[in-house]
């Protein structure tokens, strides 16, 4: 990509987010609709849209950038291809799902299409270890099964 495309699209991007931003400037409370409203559009909120953000809607860029970061459902990085998310709650604990996390996360190092996370119970004890993989919920999981899931990822 050349140095004058990225610019454009940091200048496009910058004018989404300016929009989006306006959109929710004179409601009460606008920062909350306004990032959802960035992240819904956008994908994440990337490190430059703070400014444009705390900008239009008069805060200090510390602010904005306490919320983002305080609020982890805020992806401040594009969304990754493919997701795994295994639960590391009590139950899940109990029924190995450490070494899975850690097994999973070595497995995918370096990958940066496939984001490897803790969740914290899915509700699906019983049948645990659980997690999600793609958005989809397993139980039962093992270091094979994983395998079988992911074996269409390419890198
Ligand atoms: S403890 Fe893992 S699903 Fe509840």
């Amino acid at each position: 990509m050349s140095h004058g495309t990225q610019t454009d699209a940091a200048a496009t991007r910058a004018a989404t987010v300016r929009r989006i931003a306006e959109q929710h400037a004179s409601a009460r409370g606008p920062l909350m609709p306004a990032l959802h409203g960035v992240v819904a559009e956008l994908g994440h909120i990337d490190p430059l849209d703070v400014p444009v953000v705390a900008d239009v809607l008069n805060l200090s860029v510390a602010e904005v950038h306490g919320v983002v970061s305080f609020y982890t459902d805020f992806r401040t990085r594009p969304a990754p291809a493919h997701t795994v998310h295994l639960c590391r709650a009590e139950s899940c604990q109990a029924l190995g799902s450490q070494p899975l996390y850690e097994d999973t996360v070595r497995r995918f190092a370096g990958r940066e299409d496939v984001e490897v996370d803790h969740v914290f119970c899915f509700g699906n004890c019983p049948l645990g270890p659980s997690g999600t993989v793609d958005g989809r919920l397993h139980g039962r999981l093992t270091p094979e099964r994983i395998t079988r899931l992911t074996q269409d990822w390419q890198p």
